[in-house]
């Protein structure tokens, strides 16, 4: 496909979500929030009570899952479920059932549809090495443990769910821990991807940063 496409991967808080959004608003392209469409799966699976460990099942359910993302809302069979699916418990549950070859197969082409002219910006944990491998801009985001726990906590604070910070800080370790010994698209940086270490940044000099090499690799 010759539609553009930046990746932007990298651990739980991290800033890739918002940064996303950012860089997608400033150059007027679509955005895949993957994360999101793992979240709602994972959702869906715990009140059907699929076990998260049911392969074959969450394989169909990622096949067939009614997801929907439309004017900012997060659609699953027509409910949102935005707030929903932002808790840590079902982050958890997310990063169980990604850790699956079947789910992740399920949701390939579903992830690949974004690709949409004019360009897309895809946030998660394997655009730049698994889904989107002829990206030409790729970025790996980081930050250090303690800086994304505490971005998580404030992002959660502020949705207005209640969080107890040594709980979050451990939850956070152990799905990022997860997600990067997983044998199946584990969160590591794509040979070609620009590594960006934003604990130290604002969001606004991480988003220059990336619409700069936007514009030198366009
Ligand atoms: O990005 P977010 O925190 O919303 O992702 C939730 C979980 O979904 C991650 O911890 C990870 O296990 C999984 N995920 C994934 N691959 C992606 C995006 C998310 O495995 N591309």
């Amino acid at each position: 496909s010759q539609i553009p496409v930046i990746t932007i991967d990298g651990p739980s808080g991290s800033g890739k979500g918002t940064v996303t959004g950012l860089v997608a608003r400033q150059l007027g392209w679509h955005v895949l929030d993957s994360g999101a469409i793992y979240r709602v799966l994972a959702l869906a699976a715990e009140q059907s009570g699929i076990a998260p460990t049911s392969e074959a099942a969450l394989r169909t359910m990622a096949l067939q899952l009614q997801v929907e993302f439309v004017d900012g809302k997060t659609l699953l069979g027509g409910a949102d479920v935005g707030r929903a699916i932002r808790t840590e418990s079902v982050g958890s549950y997310a990063s169980q059932i990604a850790s699956l070859e079947g789910v992740r197969e399920g949701l390939l082409q579903r992830q690949r549809d974004f690709r949409q002219e004019p360009g897309l910006v895809a946030d998660g944990r394997d655009m730049g090495t698994v889904v989107f491998t002829d990206a030409p801009l790729k970025i790996f985001l980081t930050a250090s443990a303690e800086e994304r726990a505490r971005r998580r906590y404030l992002q959660l604070k502020e949705a207005g769910h209640s969080v107890n910070l040594p709980a979050l800080v451990e939850e956070i370790r152990a799905r990022d821990e997860r997600d990067t010994n997983r044998e199946v698209a584990p969160l590591k940086p794509a040979d070609d991807a620009i590594v960006l270490d934003s604990t130290t940044l604002t969001i606004e000099q991480v988003v220059e940063r990336v619409l700069a090499e936007a514009t030198t690799r366009g």
